[in-house]
């Protein structure tokens, strides 16, 4: 049976930075329609456009609310979920005072499960539908978070880091068993419904050029799997990668060498590259995925979006929880707006909200399945309330056209703004709804 979502409908069908005039690169229905069936979007358009299909489906009105894709979250690490905001540290000690101890218990599948549960509700409970996650080294990691995507039937790519050395023994595993269990995962795991697996050495740093061999080589075996790690986030971790790999050119340079860059290559970060670098990334095809409220916390740097977009390299957005301070794709809006104006520039929050949705979905290679509601695609949704709070509702009814409407949500809004979130077609989060983690409390 068909449904027709009713509201104000908003979608991109191009990036706004690169036409002409933004109204060429999204669509937006005042009062539109949404129309679902067995999970894939059959049409978007203005309601009484649509009356002959509306009347053969159930409906259901949100009104004025605003209906858009879900979010894409490129780059985050669930096991840090419950260490997001650690205090003082930039990143490499970062690592070692916190990140570390917290990774060492996803070696317990039932903890890894009930982690699982907690950060999966987080995304959807924020309007995430999709992200890029990173697991811990323990392949029980990566199998309790596909399990619970599984049961709501998410798209979601991630994987088991790999990490041989330069880590506390406890977390370290071997060129040799990384690729057994990698491989491992991959056909466990991969294009299985909605799954996909991500090839994820941590950084060059914690990887032995026999680890990074290894990786290259289930990328050379599984050509269609992902690759996903950090390059160039800190001053001291680039330094550190010039060290131990001398023979390079760059920190870029030991991911090409590798044969880890590819078109299905997402390199977090990003912040400190040069020319050369900038234009390894281009010619592979190769994303980046752009963190800004990480780069903030951890004081790692401005990223250059406007460098990366002349360059023609893919950008997304990512979270980065737990360096990152918010599982909310609106308050990292917030947040890159700011580093794009400490740089005397502007991030338009047409440009924004095109990043967090189809932007995002191409910076994956996900495009011909999600980032818009092109006919076809995965009915993956959010409904936003555009009054999040008393105040919001109060600014909004100050507001005179819809990107000022956006720029405030994306300025001033967060998971109270988000309605309901649905995945393939079905409900998956409703506001209000019980939080997992409230169990334990
Ligand atoms: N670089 C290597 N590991 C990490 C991590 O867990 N978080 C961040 N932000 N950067 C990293
Ligand atoms: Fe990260």
């Amino acid at each position: 049976q068909k449904v027709a979502y009713l509201g104000q409908v908003l979608h991109f069908t191009g990036d706004p930075s690169q036409a002409t005039n933004p109204q060429d690169a999204y669509q937006y229905f005042e009062k539109g329609a949404l129309i679902v069936d067995k999970g894939k979007v059959v049409k978007v358009g203005i309601a009484s456009e649509l009356d002959a299909l509306i009347k053969q489906s159930k409906v259901i009105d949100y009104k004025d609310k605003l209906i858009i894709p879900g979010f894409i979250d490129t780059h985050i690490h669930y096991p840090q979920t419950e260490m997001i905001a650690a205090f003082g540290e930039q990143l490499l000690d970062w690592l070692k005072k916190y990140t570390f101890p917290a990774e060492k218990q996803f070696s317990d599948k039932a903890y890894a499960k009930d982690v699982s549960d907690i950060f999966l509700h987080q995304l959807l409970s924020n309007g995430t539908t999709t992200a890029l996650v990173f697991g811990t080294v323990h392949p029980e990691s990566v199998d309790a978070l596909f399990s619970q995507a599984k049961s709501l039937d998410m798209r979601l790519i991630a994987g088991k880091v790999m990490m041989d050395r330069n880590a506390p023994d406890y977390l370290l595993d071997t060129a040799k068993s990384s690729y057994d269990e990698t491989k491992a995962l991959i056909q466990k795991w991969h294009n299985k419904d909605r799954l996909l697996y991500a090839i994820t050495p941590r950084f060059a740093p914690t990887s032995t050029p026999e680890q990074l061999t290894a990786a290259g080589q289930l990328k050379e075996e599984f050509p269609d799997t992902w690759v996903h790690t950090h390059l160039s986030e800190n001053k001291g971790e680039i330094e550190w990668v010039k060290s131990l790999f001398p023979d390079r050119k760059s920190y870029t340079d030991v991911y090409d060498f590798y044969k880890l860059t590819s078109d299905k290559s997402i390199f977090a970060h990003s912040i400190h590259l040069d020319d050369d670098e900038v234009a390894t990334l281009a010619s592979t095809g190769s994303s980046i995925a752009f963190c800004p409220t990480s780069n903030l916390f951890l004081g790692s740097g401005l990223f250059k979006l406007s460098t990366m977009k002349e360059a023609g390299v893919r950008v997304g957005l990512g979270t980065d929880v737990g360096a990152g301070t918010s599982f909310s794709m609106l308050e990292t809006l917030n947040e890159a707006y700011k580093i794009i104006q400490l740089q005397n520039q502007k991030l338009s929050a047409f440009e924004g909200f095109y990043l967090a949705t189809l932007g995002g979905a191409k910076s994956l290679s996900l495009d011909q399945y999600i980032g818009n509601f092109e006919t076809g695609k995965e009915a993956d949704f959010v409904v936003i309330d555009w009054g999040g709070t008393p105040f919001q509702a109060y600014r909004q009814s100050k507001t005179t056209s819809l990107h000022e409407k956006l720029f405030v949500l994306m300025t001033i809004g967060d998971d109270r703004n988000i309605h309901a979130t649905y995945v393939m077609g079905k409900k998956q989060f409703e506001q209000g709804m019980a939080h997992p983690a409230t169990k334990s409390l």
